[in-house]
């Protein structure tokens, strides 16, 4: 998708480096950074200069190929996919993407191993990027059903960022939005800003704008009043891990917007690419839930009126914090799954249907 006009993927490989969009500078300061080891990899999943479960496997898929450009022994390997695995718990997509590199890999010594694993990895990012699009296609229809009995603008929230810039492109919950504004269906898009990191007002806006798709920041409390106002049409929101029975973890506070939209009728939609299915946890409760840092909670980042970057305690000094990153919503309460093989109820048989 755009930024300033100009058409991105959120990661490539170039002159024997790795290139990301360093998140944690957007919307302030648009920086292209290199990659140039396991190490950078693996780091820039934790600090988050790459976030979202799609882009996660992608960083995760390179992070492997980085790992044979330097040193191809199999015990380095072994240990850089344990740390590439390790880096953020929750979303499944790590892991899926490692042990398909790895797979891969295996049993090959050879020169070809470089460009194998590079193919590789650029074939799981070119895949996502072909699932989005999928998801996008099969979303647009519920976004048109709405246009067709409302004859006006759909109003659709969404939480965190599960945009084009949480993928290779397109996005997950993003792509039916896209795919509407692109065939000239009225949306707006009702952005929660997704404390404590922002990443709806900080990514989700941002590539919107870019877009030039009419958006609104709204505090994370917002949704339920703007549903009970009939002023939200529906929700669409990503997933880090969706368990076979359609249980969906994500951001934290998805939860608390699902039960808000099943008390109003507003239909509730997560949208995900198959690499996010975890077909073996069967209880929510097993799915490891990342916690972060209380300085996530406790300081905010912005720009001063001199355009530096700044970081700022907005809590008593002596206050304790706690920074779950996610949470489980019930299948119960989820409208439906948007991937890339078609739209599913949230259950066993649903997604049994579409993917066995
Ligand atoms: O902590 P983040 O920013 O990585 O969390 C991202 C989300 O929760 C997204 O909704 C999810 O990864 C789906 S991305 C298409």
């Amino acid at each position: 998708m755009r930024i300033e006009g100009k058409e991105y993927r959120t990661i490539w490989f170039e002159n024997n480096v790795v290139k990301i969009i360093d998140q944690t500078k957007l919307p302030h300061r648009f920086i292209i950074k290199d990659l140039k080891s396991v190490k950078d990899a693996i780091n820039a999943i934790k600090v988050m200069e790459v976030r979202g479960a799609p882009l996660i496997g992608g960083t995760a898929a390179y992070g492997i190929a980085l790992a044979v450009q330097e040193n191809n022994n199999p015990e380095f390997l072994k240990k850089s996919a344990e740390e590439l695995i390790q880096s953020r718990p929750t979303a499944i997509n790590l892991k899926w993407a490692v042990d398909r590199m790895i797979k891969k890999l295996e049993g090959i010594n050879s020169d070809q191993i470089l460009s194998i694993a590079l193919n590789e990895a650029k074939e799981i990012c070119d895949e996502d990027e072909k699932f989005c699009e999928s998801i996008g296609i099969y979303g647009l229809k519920i976004i048109e059903e709405i246009y067709n009995k409302k004859k006006d603008t759909v109003n659709i929230l969404t939480h965190c960022n599960a945009g084009w810039l949480a993928t290779i492109n397109w996005g997950t919950a993003t792509s039916p939005i896209y795919h509407a504004h692109k065939k000239g269906i009225p949306v707006h898009v009702w952005v929660d800003e997704t404390r404590p990191r922002n990443q709806g007002a900080n990514l989700t806006s941002y590539e919107l704008n870019e877009e030039e798709i009419p958006n609104t920041i709204i505090a994370d409390n917002t949704g339920g009043i703007l549903m009970q106002r009939g002023e939200v049409d529906m929700c669409i929101v990503g997933t880090d891990r969706t368990l076979s029975n359609g249980d969906v973890c994500n951001k934290i506070g998805t939860y608390l917007k699902a039960l808000a939209a099943h008390d109003n009728n507003v239909p509730f939609y997560v949208a995900l690419p198959s690499s996010t299915i975890d077909w073996n946890i069967k209880d929510a409760k097993d799915i490891p839930i990342e916690v972060r840092s209380s300085e996530e909670l406790s300081h905010v980042e912005g720009i001063d009126e001199n355009n530096r970057i700044k970081k700022i305690l907005i809590y008593p000094n002596k206050s304790k914090a706690m920074n779950l990153a996610f949470d489980v919503t019930p299948a119960k309460y989820v409208t439906g799954l948007i991937t890339e093989k078609g739209i599913s109820e949230a259950s066993t048989e649903g997604l049994k249907k579409l993917f066995n």
